[in-house]
């Protein structure tokens, strides 16, 4: 039985390589296209390493295309100071042979939609920006959208300010839509991918893999865990974006809770804050699901075993 379909739309950023290797090694999900967005480093960077982490695990077939810039109304804010200037500090980068299409990310995502025979689910993994344009330009492929799973927000506190967290508070226009838009949504938050931390055991499990792949990794997973030291006084980085990827492959890593979500884009010290009703305070219509816990045992051996079945 093929897996889930899945289109994965990121800023790589460290993360986001990892949930790229989680899609593409994990049987509970095939994925049939990756779209780039700006976010944690400008859009020529982010299309660019999506293109490296697919070469990297010797996956040539997988389409790779580039979105939106900059967010939809707002300048573009960037995290060089956890991923490097690149995007992908560490390593040393090797050129893509994965090339990019020459679609926008909106056109290969409807390309997608249109010839799955099942519904497609995306995987977003930073600003939500293409997502929005997707739902804003071409409505009539949201019946064709099994869910959107988005690594972003938090019910608790940020990361970038007290209340937001970066994904959200580079775009929250971009998330309003969204969540507006009636498309089943899930908001892996920090309050969960806060427990998928990079502790030594970890970065030795993965690097005793022995692959190239796993190599790669491991300066990657070296570098993000001095910058989150540094930056958050986190030595054991959080592995934020495979987690999103975990909820879909494989339902049982992930606890969700239903609940009503909508995003700040006014507040002075507030903006892009997620304001998660869990207790149903405000007596809104719920309109997602917010992830609640990860069984972090287990998603490591899936990661593991995921990057296992790569180069
Ligand atoms: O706040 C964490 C999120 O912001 C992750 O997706 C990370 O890659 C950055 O995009
Ligand atoms: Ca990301």
């Amino acid at each position: 039985m093929s897996g889930i379909p899945v289109i994965i739309d990121c800023d790589p950023g460290h993360d986001d390589v990892f949930a790229l290797w989680l899609a593409a090694g994990h049987p509970g999900v095939e994925l049939q296209a990756v779209t780039t967005v700006g976010g944690n480093v400008p859009l020529r960077h982010t299309a660019r390493n999506a293109r490296i982490a697919l070469t990297v695990a010797g996956i040539q077939d997988v389409p790779v295309a580039a979105g939106a810039d900059r967010p939809l109304v707002r300048e573009l804010q960037t995290a060089e100071w956890i991923h490097g200037e690149n995007g992908l500090g560490g390593p040393s980068l090797p050129e893509p042979t994965v090339p990019l299409d020459p679609r926008t990310a909106t056109e290969l995502m409807v390309d997608v939609l249109q010839a799955s025979s099942d519904p497609v689910t995306i995987i977003a993994t930073g600003p939500i920006t293409n997502v929005a344009i997707l739902l804003r330009d071409r409505p009539e492929q949201a019946r064709r959208i099994r869910e959107i799973v988005w690594m972003g927000g938090s019910t608790e506190r940020g990361n970038v300010t007290p209340y937001a967290e970066f994904n959200a508070w580079v775009d929250p226009e971009a998330l309003r839509l969204v969540l507006d838009s009636g498309v089943p949504f899930t908001m892996v938050g920090l309050n969960v991918t806060h427990t998928a931390l990079v502790t030594a055991a970890v970065r030795e499990r993965l690097a005793a893999i022995g692959t190239a792949t796993a190599g790669f990794g491991d300066e990657l997973l070296e570098f993000f865990c001095r910058t989150n030291d540094e930056v958050f006084g986190l030595p054991d980085g959080p592995l934020h974006d495979p987690v999103a990827v975990a909820a879909v492959a494989d339902p049982s890593l992930v606890t969700r809770r239903r609940t009503r979500i909508d995003v700040e884009l006014t507040g002075t010290e507030t903006a892009g804050a997620t304001s998660t009703d869990l207790d149903g305070v405000l007596g809104r219509e719920p309109n997602a699901w917010a992830a609640m816990t990860l069984d972090v045992e287990r998603f490591w051996s899936a990661m593991g075993d995921a990057i296992g079945r790569l180069r």
